[in-house]
């Protein structure tokens, strides 16, 4: 049985991670505000979420991430600033971005147990629907949003869905995993799922990217689920519960854009290069003088 699509409104971002990995740019502010280009990484992925008709935002922080709830607020002062100097631009900017009055609510992850538990933690901000839920560190870089298309496919499906990518085979233990029905649909039926599955035997080589439509019985699920992976609660051996112990269904989207991991150094610095190379403004200058790096540097090879 297909659970009848009911309309997504909210979305939950989990950012209460550490950060470790970019130290010691993230010792006093979170990584999820580091920016690529001129907007913080988080900013990014609530663009997508609006994109795809998201009305609500729900963060899911933790200590020392004061400052990602400031930057979804209004600043009156800079605004009264921007307004007196005729700086209409980043004005209207400022303004286009910011979520409406009471579109934003935050709660915290107390302890680091992992995405299962950031999510739960969320259960009451969501209540009794489904949402979508967007990882902050991957960036989903395509023309048409990512959770976009998955809301598209959703009003065809209903239930649960779930982003995923293909990855070279040696790097499937470092991701959650699907086994689909037919890995060449772009949609495809989820038949089981495993979180960093041990070399040799995942399902398949298609990970789970960061994107979800979940159903709200997930909550339940996790509020029991035993640790897993890397002893945490991991969000897909929920989701294999759900899938296992009830008639919801899950299927796969697959992601046709590039995906960068913000998360760590790499992704960071390609994100800054892909989207540094497209915004308009900056982008015909930056491929001139990365041309010219390149070729000073030998870098063709
Ligand atoms: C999490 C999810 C995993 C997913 C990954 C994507 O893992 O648990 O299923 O593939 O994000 O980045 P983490 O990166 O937090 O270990």
């Amino acid at each position: 049985m297909t659970t009848k699509p009911r309309r997504i409104r909210k979305a939950v971002f989990p950012v209460a991670g550490l950060g470790t990995r970019f130290l010691p740019a993230t010792k006093a502010m979170p990584k999820e505000m580091l920016t690529v280009v001129d907007r913080p990484v988080i900013q990014h992925v609530v663009d997508e979420a609006r994109a795809a008709g998201i009305e609500h935002f729900v963060f899911v922080t933790g200590r020392n991430k004061g400052v990602i709830e400031d930057h979804f607020d209004k600043q009156f002062e800079l605004e009264r600033t921007l307004a007196e100097r005729g700086k209409e631009k980043e004005l209207d900017s400022l303004r286009r971005d910011l979520p409406g009055a009471g579109q934003t609510s935050f709660t915290r992850q107390q302890s680091a147990n992992g995405l299962g538990h950031a999510v739960w933690c969320a259960r009451d901000l969501v209540g009794n629907e489904p949402f979508a839920l967007l990882l902050p560190d991957m960036l989903h870089f395509s023309e048409r949003p990512c959770l976009a298309d998955m809301m598209d496919a959703y009003s065809e499906t209903g239930g649960n869905l779930i982003g995923v990518k293909a990855v070279p085979e040696d790097q499937t233990q470092n991701y959650g995993i699907v086994g689909v029905e037919d890995p060449s649909d772009q949609v495809s039926k989820i038949h089981t799922m495993v979180e960093k599955p041990k070399r040799g035997t995942a399902p398949s080589n298609l990970h789970i990217t960061g994107r979800y439509i979940l159903q709200p019985e997930i909550f339940g699920l996790l509020e029991k689920q035993k640790p897993g992976a890397g002893n945490e609660i991991q969000l897909t051996d929920a989701m294999l519960g759900l899938l296992e112990q009830s008639e919801q269904t899950f299927h796969a989207v697959r992601f046709d854009g590039d995906l960068y991991d913000c998360g760590s150094k790499l992704g960071f610095l390609m994100a800054n290069v892909a989207y540094g190379l497209t915004r308009d403004g900056l982008g015909d200058e930056f491929r001139e003088e990365l041309k010219s790096y390149i070729d000073r540097e030998g870098l063709t090879g």
